[in-house]
């Protein structure tokens, strides 16, 4: 089976733009900056999940599957993105939901991503601390035995192999891109976080036979070496299952510290000047937990000179933008 024969869903508005950042560049001096504006895949407010939704939601219908179900924090992309494709393919949804994050405050717990969860027609579970997702998840699995439906579970995220495969798709879409714009890029550079989408694009640059840096910004926790190894792994199997020939470049996964701050979906200052540095500049909407963060490491590593001014970069746009209102408190400046 070929990588255009595997099963999968149109979700996707796609291919997305890839656009210059001209007066950011203007700003900066350096490298040229393109982005690659996957918070516009479309699905109810967007973002890189919608292209791993694509195949995990025809791995589910493959499957018979009437319900899915996934995880995630309060403020969850994934989760609001696995809410809009149920809908739309008439899936029942539920949303294990984890306290990952000290905020408390209305917006946090009821608006954002949380708010279109509901609109979206998806069952919420929200867990207590140290509740187990498991044990939830068990139950849930067992109401929608008893009424006659089928549960399809997606991790976390969305990443494993399946979930990863929206990633293999959108490099070649990228790659595409680049070779008609005569770009050659010196790096990608996104939020990383459960690794799927740095292990779906990695493999698929390997696939076009093109060794493009791939820089994931660590935004998740504190130990990049496990997240690169996760990464590895899965990036080894996304090519196992569609390129058995094929194995990963050496070394190629690169988790970048120092942007995460505190800890998960905690703001930093970098974070905060990076999201008002592109409103200001760019017209452009970052987010405060992945694409902010994301900004704030390239904004860092090309002031730290680790590019010349004949490259050209490329930030991956993840999304996020939906829970940016609930962050109001952490732009007090702006
Ligand atoms: C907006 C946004 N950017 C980046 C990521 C990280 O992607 P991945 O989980 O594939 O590492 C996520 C994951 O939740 C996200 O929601």
């Amino acid at each position: 089976m070929t990588f255009d024969d595997l099963p999968r869903i149109a979700l996707a508005h796609a291919p997305t733009a890839l656009e210059a950042l001209g007066s950011l560049r203007e700003h900066l001096g350096g490298p040229r900056v393109w982005i690659k504006r996957d918070d516009c895949t479309g699905l109810a407010g967007g973002g890189n999940k919608t292209r791993k939704l694509e195949y995990l939601i025809a791995e589910a219908e493959a499957e018979g599957a009437d319900a899915v179900v996934t995880f995630g924090a309060l403020q969850s992309n994934h989760a609001r993105q696995t809410a809009a494709a149920c809908a739309r393919r008439g899936l029942a949804c539920d949303l294990i939901l984890v306290p990952a994050v000290p905020r408390d405050s209305d917006g946090y717990l009821t608006g954002g991503n949380l708010l279109l969860d509901r609109l979206l027609g998806a069952r919420v579970h929200r867990l207590q601390p140290g509740q187990a997702p498991a044990k939830v998840l068990e139950r849930v699995l067992a109401e929608h035995a008893a009424a006659g439906r089928r549960g399809y579970v997606i991790p976390t995220g969305g990443s494993n192999a399946t979930g990863a495969l929206g990633y293999v798709r959108a490099a070649r879409e990228l790659a595409i891109q680049c070779r008609e714009r005569g770009i050659y890029p010196a790096a990608v550079i996104h939020a990383t976080s459960t690794g799927g989408t740095q292990a779906g694009l990695l493999a698929g640059f390997r696939l076009e036979g093109l060794s493009t840096r791939v820089i994931g910004i660590n935004v998740y926790n504190d130990d990049s070496p496990a997240l690169a190894a996760r990464i590895e792994a899965l990036t080894a199997e996304v090519l196992s299952r569609i390129a058995p020939g094929i194995a990963p470049a050496a070394d190629a996964v690169e988790v970048l510290d120092g942007f995460l701050g505190e800890g998960y979906g905690i703001p930093t200052a970098a974070m905060v000047d990076a999201v008002g540095l592109l409103a200001s500049r760019e017209g452009l909407l970052l987010d405060p937990v992945y694409s902010g963060k994301a900004m704030a490491g390239l904004l860092a590593m090309v002031e730290r000179g680790a590019f010349v001014e004949d490259d050209d970069l490329i930030f991956l746009h993840t999304g996020g933008t939906p829970a940016l209102s609930v962050y109001a408190s952490a732009f007090p400046d702006h």
